[in-house]
């Protein structure tokens, strides 16, 4: 049997995570992130996955194309988050667990930052954990897959 696939993504602005208001989101790249992630998932027993960007269109098409295919899905979906209602349409249509995740904590930020499309389609969500958060997603996910 094949390994089975969790897909990691990660929404616009994440690209430039080390540079990007370290204040906030912290000095490690999106791709130290997404090594702990791989790490956490492979010592799992899980592949990862992982598709970056900064257009709406190309995060609904990974979405898809998880379907049937990929055992969990763990989002940042950035800003998106926030009113990308096309991510809330394509991850409703995706069977496994859904994990959202987020390095800072939006509901002790600005108000417009309290409103997720993610959250009524997310089986859970982890937030405010920083770097922590992408190992704590995919056991997350891992913990799920297990029930
Ligand atoms: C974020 C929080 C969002 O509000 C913001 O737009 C981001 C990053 C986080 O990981 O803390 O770009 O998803």
């Amino acid at each position: 049997m094949s390994t089975p696939v969790i897909l990691l993504l990660s929404g616009p602005n994440l690209n430039l995570l080390g540079a990007r208001q370290p204040e906030i989101y912290g000095s490690a790249t999106l791709e130290d992130h997404v090594a702990r992630a791989r790490t956490a998932a492979s010592d799992h027993g899980y592949d990862l996955e992982h598709v970056q960007s900064n257009t709406e269109a190309v995060l609904v098409e990974a979405i898809h194309s998880a379907r049937g295919r990929c055992a969990a899905i763990v989002i940042n979906a950035a800003a998106f988050t926030h009113y990308a209602w096309a991510l809330n349409d394509a991850l409703a249509a995706f069977d496994g667990p859904v994990v959202e995740l987020h390095l800072s904590n939006p509901m002790a930020r600005e108000g417009w930052r309290h409103t997720s499309v993610v959250t009524p389609v997310a089986t859970g969500v982890i937030a405010g954990f920083g770097g922590d958060g992408y190992e704590l997603a995919v056991d997350a996910a891992v913990r799920l897959l297990s029930r």
